[in-house]
């Protein structure tokens, strides 16, 4: 809900790893957008450390740089003035305590004549830093809440069930469960937000929305872009724990929930995690049938050679990491009984892309048997997150002419009005932090329910590390992810 801004209380954001990839790709430009629709508090300031041996000014430079890159023409000198000086630069070793005691001190300065007691840390770090840092918090004693003091912690969280469940621990040692935000930046993209509108603010689609009508449902995530310089973390993490354990596990989620009581973060998360419980477990010995990984292997995309998962900078020319992940997987409620779930995810495939494909059953009764017409294909209902952002629903019409002839035609509603610019999830979740709404964020025991989902098809993969299939970049991935489907009638939905 929009706040006059200007009545929030004085507050300090302080981004660790403030020089690093996600500030600069995604948490800078995202906060120079507030800025610019006047969505910032009045009072609030931002304290970026990093290592580089930085002065203030060089830091503006930097973050002129970046943002004046990303906005060509639509770059603001004034807007960008009115955001630099929110910021004090800090350099610091994050290893080392007298960082954190130079933070105290700069964090002690009046801004605007107030001291300020309201603090957002945010760990835009490599995973694992987030265990020392919050160590390092807590001996200096920036953990303690005067009025609030947030944390927020970007995904990965955990690399496995138990690594997850260390970190929670740690994170509740020193701050409370309502201080601790968790980001799946995919909850923050308004085409999602729009499926939970579009479920349960149109009467005629929940009637439908079961296993009496739809077949089975698809979540495709496709990327046509390679690991670029993040081998480093992606070699350790593979699809199936960079993807599919988050950003589908949360589509899914949004997909077969219950309508929530209400929309109160803790309501939506109830139903959310019982989704998340209701998955049909998959035993170690069922891996193979119901989930499948491959890498990418050189390739034509958009008309240029790329290099194969294992020529990419910083890759073993061993290495078994999966770049492409496609699972089945079954929610055993009343919903979703006998409902597939197909799920696919990979980098360097034909095309960015990411879809809900819902197709419905087979009308009852052939009737157009005997007309040149024949056999009816089902309907599907598409709902498009990127780069389309829209709703489509295939139906059937008879064409004009003299014999019974159909076409399948699409009724679209899109998204966006042309003149309706698009938001950065980062937009929402950066606001929604310093707002305090923790709807778009992940509880616990939905991180630890969707690990428990993967963790036996990680166990299994990482016994059987001597092999992996591969598929040609700029593909579809590999031919065996048809394998997942239960019938024979049943494919890919690559296309809107
Ligand atoms: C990140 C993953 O969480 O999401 C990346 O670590 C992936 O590997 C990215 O590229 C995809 O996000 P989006 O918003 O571009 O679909």
């Amino acid at each position: 809900m929009a706040k006059d801004m200007n009545f929030l209380t004085p507050c300090s954001f302080v981004i660790f790893g403030a020089t690093g990839n996600l500030a600069t790709i995604k948490l800078l430009p995202a906060l120079y957008n507030l800025e610019m629709a006047n969505r910032l508090p009045t009072a609030l300031h931002f304290v970026a450390i990093a290592r580089k041996q930085w002065q203030q000014a060089d830091w503006s430079t930097h973050v002129h740089d970046v943002l004046k890159g990303r906005f060509a023409e639509g770059f603001s000198e004034e807007i960008f003035q009115r955001f630099i000086s929110r910021f004090s630069y800090l350099k610091g070793d994050l290893d080392n305590s007298q960082c954190y005691a130079d933070l105290i001190e700069e964090l002690g300065k009046p801004r605007e004549g107030v001291a300020c007691s309201n603090i957002i840390f945010y760990l835009a770090l490599k995973p694992e830093q987030y265990i020392p840092v919050v160590q390092h918090l807590d001996e200096a004693g920036l953990n303690r809440p005067q009025n609030f003091h947030r944390i927020v912690v970007e995904k990965p969280f955990g690399t496995d069930l138990e690594t997850a469940k260390l970190l929670n621990q740690r994170l509740h040692q020193s701050f409370d469960e309502e201080n601790i935000y968790r980001i799946d930046h995919y909850l923050g993209k308004e085409t999602v937000q729009n499926m939970l509108v579009f479920r349960f603010a149109n009467t005629l689609i929940e009637p439908i929305w079961n296993r009496n009508y739809i077949d089975h449902v698809q979540i495709t995530v496709a990327e046509d872009i390679g690991i670029g310089s993040r081998a480093d973390y992606y070699d350790q993490a593979g699809a199936l724990r960079d993807m599919l354990q988050n950003h589908l596990m949360q589509l899914l989620t949004v997909v077969a929930m219950e309508p929530p009581p209400s929309l109160d973060a803790d309501a939506v998360r109830d139903e959310k995690v019982k989704v998340l419980r209701s998955i049909r477990p998959v035993p170690r010995r069922a891996v193979q049938a119901r989930a499948l990984r491959a890498q990418y292997a050189d390739g034509v995309i958009d008309g240029e050679q790329v290099p194969g998962y294992q020529h990419e900078p910083g890759v073993e020319n061993n290495s078994v990491t999966e770049t492409f992940v496609a699972a089945k997987f079954y929610i055993d409620n009343w919903r979703w009984k006998g409902v597939p779930f197909y799920m696919r995810t990979g980098k360097r495939l034909a095309k960015s892309m990411t879809m809900i494909a819902i197709r419905f059953h087979d009308t009852p009764q052939q009737l157009f048997r005997e007309t040149p017409l024949q056999v009816i294909s089902p309907n599907w209902i598409l709902l498009s997150i990127h780069p389309v952002e829209s709703m489509q629903m295939e139906i059937h019409v008879k064409q004009p002419g003299l014999s019974m002839e159909t076409r399948v035609t699409k009724l679209a509603a899109s998204y966006r009005m042309d003149n309706e610019a698009p938001l950065d999830a980062y937009e929402t979740l950066l606001l929604d932090v310093i707002e305090g709404d923790r709807t778009l964020f992940i509880r616990f025991d939905e991180v630890e329910m969707a690990w428990q989902v993967v963790d036996p098809i990680m166990k299994q993969w990482s016994q059987d590390q001597a092999y992996i299939p591969s598929y040609a970049a700029g593909s579809w991935g590999p031919e065996e992810a048809n394998r997942l489907f239960d019938d024979d009638d049943q494919f890919w939905r690559n296309e809107i």
